[in-house]
Formats: C-alpha cells, structure tokens, sequence
C-alpha cells in the first residue's frame, strides 16, 4: 500500500475510487488534505442522514448507527461530553498499576510455553481487552465471549465472515442480560454509570447506551492490539534502534509515537460525506459524495515528516495523524499510549532477547480497515 499512496500523494492526490448512481467516493492521501477533510465541519459524519435508513427500535441494526463516531454535534457533542472524563489522561493514570500487573501476567504465561510463541495471540491481543473489560465492568469470566465477538465484529470489514450477524445478535443479548445485572445491583464500573445516565434519560437513550459500550469495545480492542504489535515489528526490523531503546528506556514514548506513525494501526477507515457541491483542491465534490481519509498515508508524507519511509525512534517533532483529527480525534488515545508504553517497557525489560522467530516472515492481513499482522512469531 505505501508506495501505491505514495503515487497518489505525488499525482492524484484527491483519488476518485469510484463512481456508482451519481455518487463518487474519493480517497484523500497527502497530510495536509487529510487534516483539511477532518477538521471541516461541512464533512459530516452521520451516513444516516444522507441514506435516512434507520429502523427505530431494533437494537441489532442500531447499535452501528448510534455510536459517537458517526454521528455529527450536537449528538456527537452530547455523547462524547458524556464519557470524556473516564478517559482523559489524569483518570487513565491510575490505571497504570493494574495494566502493569496484566502485562506481567502474560508475559509470565507467554515464557511457561516452549518454542516460538504468537506475540500477537500470547500478548497484543488479550491485554487491551482485559483493560477495557475491567473499565467498563464485564466479569471476568464472560471476557472469552467477548473477545470472540469484538473480533467478529472488526473482522467484518474483511469481507468475509459469515458468523457475523448471528455474532451481533448474541453480542447484544450478552449485553441485554449485563445491563439488566448491572440495573439492580449497579458497580463502580463505567457500564452501571451509563445505565444511571440512561436511566435520567437526558444524556443517552436506549440504543446509545448499547452503541457507547460496543464502540468502546470495537474502537479501542484491535487498534491497541496493531499498535502493540505493529511497533514491535518495526523495532524487531531495525535491531541496532531496537537495542538502543533497550539500553535507554526513556525513549519508549517515542518508538510508541513513531510507531503509530510507521505502520499506523488505522488505515483509510475514516470517511465523511460531502455536505454541499464545492471544490477541494482542483476537484468538484457534489452532495451525497464520500471521502475517505487515508491516515496512514497522511502519516508518510514526505512535506509533513522527513524521511517519512524511514523508521526513527528519536523522531524529535512527530505529530501524526494516527489518532485522527477534529472533534472526532480518539478519545482512547491517552489510554492507548499508556497501553503500549506498559506493553513495550515489560518487553524489553522480561525479554531481552525477544526476537523475530526465524524462518518466519509476518504478513500484513488483509483488510482495508486496519493495519495489523496475521501473526508476530516470536522466540524469547
Ligand atoms: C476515534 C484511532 C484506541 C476509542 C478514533 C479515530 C481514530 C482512532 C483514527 C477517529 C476516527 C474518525 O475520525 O473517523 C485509534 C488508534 C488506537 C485507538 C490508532 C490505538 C492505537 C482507542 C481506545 C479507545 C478508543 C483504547 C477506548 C477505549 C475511540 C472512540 C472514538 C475514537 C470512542 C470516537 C471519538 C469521537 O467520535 O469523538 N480512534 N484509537 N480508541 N476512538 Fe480510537
């Protein structure tokens, strides 16, 4: 893909992918453009509005179509004021400890096996759904079902997967049964706080509240998942940086932001629709057309960062879009970050001779949502 983008950036740099019925979808892929699209207000998010396919009432079809993520202010304003607190970077600290001692559980359990290990299967993926889970309240014994579904629900954007819509309605009567427990016997976690809000009735509504806890899930899993691996993977192919971070460790924070830049876990997802006919950049946009953001694009633009194809962990100024931009910037972001510094540090710090295992080459899956590998083979 990178070099692909890179063509585009140089000659073709608002892409039209296609033209169906009159409505065009285009690709941005230069960094300025990319900020440009998602900080302006006239390119809506809310798919709804523009298609008016919504089926009040049924949960299993609203649950996509009520998430802040897709929705324009004021609801988008309202929703994210609303859980905003729980994940600004003061509340997100104090779960450092506790992140510290599931990346120390792992890793302990990654060593009792012999041979190569998946560094993906072992460690990337349960930690950040043990967090989350944690955070949100769902008791640890329904957390094996709940990854199954979260994956099922992410891996629906490659295409293929026929379990899918059984996977949505069995997801949402998990959470019927979870909201209904937490209704009269409510906890300190952020789900029996949603149903109160819920229950006042101003702040969320019915299907929000199923919607909020979904996008939490889905938005925050597979991403931290790619960020973990995908910077491991970047430091294991640049072993004299990767030994250099060893020996220093303050310069976990930046491989993690050169990381997210490098192999942006977020590809070109992010879409908007077009507002109003109008010109962008040489290009006529009419009414109804969709644009997708490419971030991982935006973050190898060679006007924006120098040597953007080389890998740099002391990358001195590094602001990147893996993170998006505008309001809809990630509101897990803080969380993340501590994540994979928790991840990274434990690493290095358990397994110093963690390496690629040989005779083995990662390959990128096929999606066109995310950036992840199928698998990290490791020796320890
Ligand atoms: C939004 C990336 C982790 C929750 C976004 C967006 C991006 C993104 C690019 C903006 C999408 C758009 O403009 O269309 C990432 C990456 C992550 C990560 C790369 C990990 C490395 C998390 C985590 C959580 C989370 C851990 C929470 C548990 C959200 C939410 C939104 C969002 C709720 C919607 C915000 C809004 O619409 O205002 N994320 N994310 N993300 N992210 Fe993340």
């Amino acid at each position: 893909a990178y070099p692909f983008y890179e063509d585009l950036r140089a000659n073709d740099p608002i892409f039209k992918m296609s033209e169906v019925h009159n409505q065009t979808t285009w690709m941005v892929t230069r960094f300025k453009d990319v900020k440009e699209l998602l900080k302006t207000p006239s390119f809506l998010k809310d798919f709804s509005k523009l298609y008016q396919n919504q089926d009040e009432g049924n949960v299993e079809q609203n649950i996509f179509s009520n998430m802040m993520l897709d929705l324009d202010p004021p609801d988008h304003s309202r929703l994210r004021k609303l859980v905003a607190p729980y994940f600004n970077p003061k509340t997100i600290a104090r779960l450092e400890p506790r992140i510290d001692e599931i990346a120390k559980d792992l890793i302990h359990e990654m060593k009792e096996k012999q041979g190569p290990v998946d560094l993906i299967d072992e460690f990337a993926f349960p930690l950040p759904i043990i967090v989350i889970s944690e955070l949100l309240g769902v008791p640890p014994e329904d957390r094996h079902s709940f990854r199954k579904w979260s994956n099922s629900i992410v891996s629906a954007s490659e295409g293929d997967h026929p379990q899918f819509s059984q996977d949505v309605k069995d997801f949402v009567s998990y959470l019927d049964e979870l909201f209904e427990r937490r209704r009269h016997d409510p906890k300190d976690d952020l789900i029996s706080n949603l149903i109160q809000a819920e229950e006042e009735g101003e702040q969320l509504n019915h299907n929000e509240l199923y919607s909020m806890v979904v996008l939490l899930i889905i938005a925050g899993h597979e991403t931290t998942v790619n960020l973990i691996a995908n910077t491991m993977y970047a430091l294991m192919q640049h072993p004299s940086q990767f030994n250099q971070l060893k020996e220093d460790h303050s310069l976990i924070e930046s491989a993690i932001e050169e990381g997210l830049r490098f192999y942006s876990p977020v590809d070109f997802s992010t879409a908007r629709w077009v507002e109003d006919d109008r010109d962008f950049h040489g290009k006529t946009l009419k009414r109804g057309d969709v644009i997708f953001a490419s971030l991982s694009s935006a973050n190898r633009d060679e006007e924006k960062f120098e040597q953007a194809n080389h890998f740099d962990l002391t990358r001195a100024t590094n602001q990147h879009v893996a993170f998006g931009f505008g309001i809809h910037f990630c509101l897990g972001a803080p969380l993340a970050r501590l994540e994979g510094k928790v991840a990274i540090q434990n690493l290095i710090t358990s397994c110093p001779n963690l390496d690629l295992a040989p005779n083995t080459t990662p390959t990128w899956r096929k999606m066109f949502l995310l950036r992840g590998l199928e698998k990290l083979q490791v020796t320890l």
